[in-house]
């Protein structure tokens, strides 16, 4: 099985301007255009990158992967998102007879019972449908930051993606630390998800993200009874 670690900066990588968001999506977006796109999770490093992207053109990707099992929260701010910053989501779903499978043979909430039952339903749900999203793509956006948390450490600003038959994945926000993003969130009115209020800093699948504890890292709310090395879904594992 692939591990959830990420990779120190890629020297195969065909970018050589500096670490700012707005060089990387300018460089990105002029290069690869209309074969580029923001994953988007509606989090506020998402906003952040898609307010960044629309400030360069107009004419931006954003897709985004509905697992069926996202909080109405999420759905919410999708909406808002849409509609302040003038972009269509081309949502993409799992495939409903290996969700029906999973679901009939399993149960709801097999995610809970092992890490490999995990792994299962987050391939079923996210890692399918992602590789379907990036199918026609020769590159995409992220909005993992360094600071997010241990798997994280090492991320680059562009990467050439191994996992996604060495596509570039851009992930513009990689140095942004928490107060830079929530700054950018605030100065430009970003509608953000109403969840963050409420002590989630990091949003996934509602029954796998729970509010963190005053002084609990970021994503300690994410899949809360795994160890924080296994803290990924499988979007962004490395081969
Ligand atoms: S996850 O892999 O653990 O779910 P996280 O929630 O931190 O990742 O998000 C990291 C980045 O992965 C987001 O900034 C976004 O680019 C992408 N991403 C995560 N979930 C989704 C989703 N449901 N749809 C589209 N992109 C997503
Ligand atoms: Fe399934 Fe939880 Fe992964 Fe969502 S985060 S796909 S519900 S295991």
């Amino acid at each position: 099985m692939s591990q959830p670690v990420q990779k120190a900066a890629d020297s195969a990588s065909p970018y050589t301007g500096s670490d700012d968001a707005d060089a990387v999506l300018r460089w990105g977006l002029s290069e690869y255009s209309p074969d580029v796109a923001l994953a988007c999770s509606f989090s506020l490093e998402d906003l952040c990158a898609l307010h960044l992207m629309k400030q360069i053109r107009d004419d931006v990707r954003v897709f985004a992967l509905d697992t069926g099992r996202l909080n109405e929260e999420t759905y919410e701010c999708a909406d808002r998102v849409a509609r302040k910053l003038d972009v269509e989501i081309e949502w993409f779903f799992p495939r409903h007879d290996a969700v029906q499978t999973l679901v009939r043979e399993k149960g709801t909430h097999s995610f809970r019972e092992s890490v490999e039952n995990r792994h299962e339903c987050c391939h079923i749900r996210k890692v399918e449908p992602l590789g379907r999203a990036l199918k026609d793509l020769r590159a995409w956006i992220t909005g993992q930051r360094r600071a997010q948390g241990v798997t994280r450490t090492e991320t680059a600003v562009v990467e050439i993606d191994d996992a996604h038959g060495n596509m570039i994945k851009l992930n513009p926000l990689a140095t942004w630390s928490d107060a830079e993003v929530w700054d950018h969130v605030r100065k430009h009115k970003l509608p953000y998800n109403r969840l963050h209020d409420a002590g989630y800093p990091s949003i996934g699948c509602a029954p796998c993200t729970r509010a963190i504890k005053e002084g609990e890292e970021l994503r300690a709310g994410r899949w809360w009874w795994e160890n924080p090395e296994q803290k990924e879904c499988g979007l962004h594992f490395r081969i």
